[in-house]
């Protein structure tokens, strides 16, 4: 039995081993230009700190990416969130081009719904988790904007 359970062992670790050879596509790039301004430098800074804290990972071009982003199998998943996140929606975008009402309104549907953050994003960022109040306000936000979208700014 002893002798099984090493060779049950030692066929993992080959497994886990070819699993960082398997060829993905590659995780899209952060970026470091200090052009890329947090959302709270955006839109309004009280909504753009919750989307810098709970999306800005998979929608935007400011992804931080820990160590073990990079090992398979987390670096296969984390590849397709952020690559498909960025797809759907790209705050690095709002900068040179303003967000559509209708963006806003996917936004606030997709919070009321706890659609998003992603339940296997938020399971280890658990400060990305919303509360009631940062969807309340993320919704007020997303409704009262038909304004310039620049209008509740401060001091800029
Ligand atoms: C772990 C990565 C990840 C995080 C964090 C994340 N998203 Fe997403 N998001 C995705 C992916 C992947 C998709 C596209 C696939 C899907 O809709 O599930 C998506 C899609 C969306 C869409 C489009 C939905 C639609 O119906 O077209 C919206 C809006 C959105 N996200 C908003 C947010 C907001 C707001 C946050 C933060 C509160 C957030 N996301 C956090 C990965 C993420």
């Amino acid at each position: 039995m002893h002798k099984v359970a090493k060779l049950i062992l030692v066929l993992f670790a080959f497994i886990f081993l070819g699993m960082q050879f398997v060829p993905t596509t590659a995780i899209p790039k952060a970026s470091t230009k200090d052009g890329d301004p947090h959302m709270a430098e955006v839109i309004n800074p009280q909504v753009g700190a919750i989307l810098d804290r709970s999306c800005q990972d998979c929608h935007s071009s400011r992804t931080r990416l820990p160590w073990y982003s990079h090992v398979a199998p987390i670096s296969w998943i984390v590849s397709k969130d952020v690559s498909e996140g960025r797809e759907n929606l790209d705050f690095s975008e709002w900068r040179s081009q303003s967000d559509s009402g209708y963006e806003r309104a996917l936004i606030c549907n997709a919070v009321s719904s706890g659609e998003m953050p992603l339940p296997e994003y938020t399971v280890i960022h658990r400060n990305a988790k919303l509360s009631k109040r940062d969807v309340e306000l993320i919704c007020g936000w997303a409704a009262a904007s038909n304004a310039p979208m620049t209008s509740p700014q401060v001091g800029k």
